[in-house]
């Protein structure tokens, strides 16, 4: 029998907080740093952001020698290619990507969404409740915060009300923190975030250029943000993805499998 993927997505209804980054990354740094199996179903329908960013690399890879022989060798040494990535409608996503897993050979430990925004139409909530974890990026602005929690409160007290949802777990975690915040901010708002018995987790991302680096068309820079290849191991310093990974790993319940 074939196993049953995880379905998990990075959301909020708050655009530019790091939902499309994220599902980038940590699909990146689960498929091919940790061994495991991932699709993405890029749901934010009128960008597909992550959709486009794979074609913009593979457009890339076609003139940039350096990133091509990179790509070849990596791709050898896995002994497996990149993770799909699938466009589709938000309301349409879990049809689809369960019509996707069925006519695949391969079994997959995770699929990642990239939903929109915009979580307004029922269609979209059922997405969202049909995940089995949702993380959501915040920045530690009081605009944010106040958001993110008008945003997720409600979520939580359907879930709390319909037990037989399939989301298990939402949580929390810091994005974009600039090393200028007060400490005592944050700590202000850890309190406010537990008032309301949400899940903060440990790890904090810190702002940080790093998270906007693409491939180039020309040259050959390390690359941080791609769908092509995992995070370069000189960028991930200091970056705290490689605790990000691990902390989704242990809630997830997933082990490399390398
Ligand atoms: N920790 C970070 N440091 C610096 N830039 C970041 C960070 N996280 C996200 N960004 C940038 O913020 C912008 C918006 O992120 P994105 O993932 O597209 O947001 P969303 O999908 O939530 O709308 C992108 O240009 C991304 O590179
Ligand atoms: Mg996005």
């Amino acid at each position: 029998m074939k196993k049953e993927p995880l379905f998990i997505a990075f959301s909020t209804q708050k655009g530019g907080v790091g939902k499309s980054t994220f599902t980038v990354l940590v699909a990146s740094y689960l498929h091919y740093l940790k061994g495991l199996n991932v699709a993405v179903m890029d749901c934010d329908y009128l960008q597909c952001s992550v959709y486009d960013m794979r074609k913009r690399e593979i457009r890339q890879l076609e003139t940039n020698l350096h990133y091509q022989s990179k790509a070849i060798a990596l791709f050898d040494s896995l002994g497996k290619q990149t993770y799909p990535i699938v466009c589709v409608k938000p309301e349409e996503a879990i049809l689809k990507a369960r019509e996707f897993l069925a006519s695949e050979p391969a079994d997959y430990d995770a699929v990642f969404f990239d939903l929109p925004g915009t979580i307004n139409n029922d269609g979209v909530i059922s997405t969202f409740m049909s995940m089995d974890y949702v993380f959501v990026p915040m920045a530690p602005s009081r605009m944010s915060m106040e958001s993110t929690l008008s945003f997720i409160v409600p979520v939580k007290e359907v879930l709390r009300e319909y037990k037989v949802l399939n989301l298990k777990t939402i949580h929390l975690f810091w994005n974009r923190v600039d090393g200028r915040i007060k400490k005592n901010w944050l700590e202000h708002y850890k309190k406010l975030i537990c008032q309301f018995e949400l899940l903060l987790m440990q790890t904090v991302i810190p702002q940080s250029v790093r998270y906007d680096k693409e491939q180039s068309i020309e040259g050959s820079d390390a690359v941080f943000l791609s769908t092509i290849f995992p995070a370069d191991k000189n960028l991930l310093k200091g970056s705290n993805l490689d605790l990000l990974v691990n902390e989704i790993m242990e809630i997830i319940n997933l082990n490399p499998q390398l």
